[in-house]
């Protein structure tokens, strides 16, 4: 490994779980947070808690940052009395953002000559370290290259995305838009089967058999829009809106929230009225395109 100290800012749920497999590995840690009472229990570990953020800074050639939003980030680093600093230093930025602020980042960092890469924490703080979490980061390949082993550390599938720094932030967004349109999704359909006095533990069985058939129309559907062809010999859009019409009813009927199907039947309404109806199902990216 490059790097034998590292700076940790910010320790909230998820800051604090980074710290861990640094300490574990035997790098130098040195950890900050506005409220320092949150470093205890990585002092305990074997972390040092810098007595102020400048501190925090030059105690370390590595530095990961997990803070709540970039507004919050650029605060603290953006100062005239901070830049000097971290020249010639790595900032690996892991807070949650879109590809604006992480381009801004990656624009600051040049400025004031930062090597500077921009990640996304695929899982929860419980995941970090463990072989199955899922990171991602972006930014100058030769970046990536010198801290490689140690973002490593943080789980077994961290993946370097490219060059672009806005790359992380920007596939986080899409794979977070996934996550909580299918996890709606679910509630949806277990407020239906309640309503209908049906186990949820049936559902749960159930669904991990239709799990194929989901995964298979996720992969027709991007190799659909990727040739920007919809016709197919499966269902047609008019069928599919026959479908959601019926699941509409059904939830109405049964007394429980239905606007997110209301909503599915709005996007199936708006492509079958956009001359799509005889498409299948991907024709409803024609909605959402730009
Ligand atoms: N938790 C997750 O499962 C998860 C998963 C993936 C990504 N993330 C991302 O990780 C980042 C941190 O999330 P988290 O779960 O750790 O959030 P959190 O527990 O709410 O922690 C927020 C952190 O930001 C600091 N902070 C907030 N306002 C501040 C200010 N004005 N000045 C200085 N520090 C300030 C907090 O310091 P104090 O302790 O002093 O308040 C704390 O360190 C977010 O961008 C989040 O989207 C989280």
């Amino acid at each position: 490994m490059k790097y034998s100290n590292v700076t940790f800012i910010g320790l909230g749920q998820m800051g604090a779980a980074l710290v861990p497999p640094f300490i574990g590995a035997g790098l130098q840690v040195t950890v900050w947070n506005r409220s320092a009472a949150k470093a205890e229990p990585l002092v305990a570990l074997g972390a040092t808690a810098a007595a102020d953020f400048a501190d925090a800074i030059k105690a370390s050639e590595l530095i990961i940052v997990c803070l709540a939003d970039y507004a919050t980030s650029n605060a603290l680093f953006h100062r005239d009395e901070i830049t000097p600093l971290l020249k010639g230093k790595t900032v690996v930025q892991f807070t949650t953002g879109d590809g604006k602020e992480a381009e801004a980042g990656a624009q600051w960092a040049a400025e004031i000559g930062v090597n500077y890469m921009d990640g996304a924490i695929m899982d929860y703080p419980t995941k970090v370290g463990g072989p199955e979490c899922m990171l991602l980061v972006s930014g100058h390949e030769a970046v990536w290259r010198s801290c490689a082993q140690e973002m490593k550390l943080l789980g077994g599938r961290m993946t370097y995305v490219g060059e672009k720094p806005a790359s992380a932030n920007l596939l986080d967004g899409s794979l977070l838009t996934m996550y909580y349109g299918n996890t709606f999704a679910l509630m949806q359909s277990a407020a239906m089967l309640q309503a209908e006095q049906i186990d949820i533990k049936d559902f749960s069985t159930a669904l991990a058999a239709f799990k194929p058939v989901i995964e298979s129309t996720w992969k027709r559907t991007i190799e659909a829009i990727d040739r920007q062809n919809y016709s197919g010999n499966e269902a047609s859009i008019h069928v599919h809106s026959l479908g959601v019409q019926s699941l509409l009813k059904r939830a109405k009927n049964a007394g429980v929230e239905h606007g997110l199907l209301r909503l599915f039947s709005d996007y199936v309404d708006k492509t079958a009225a956009s001359g799509h109806e005889a498409d299948e199902l991907p024709s409803v990216y024609e909605v959402f395109r730009p």
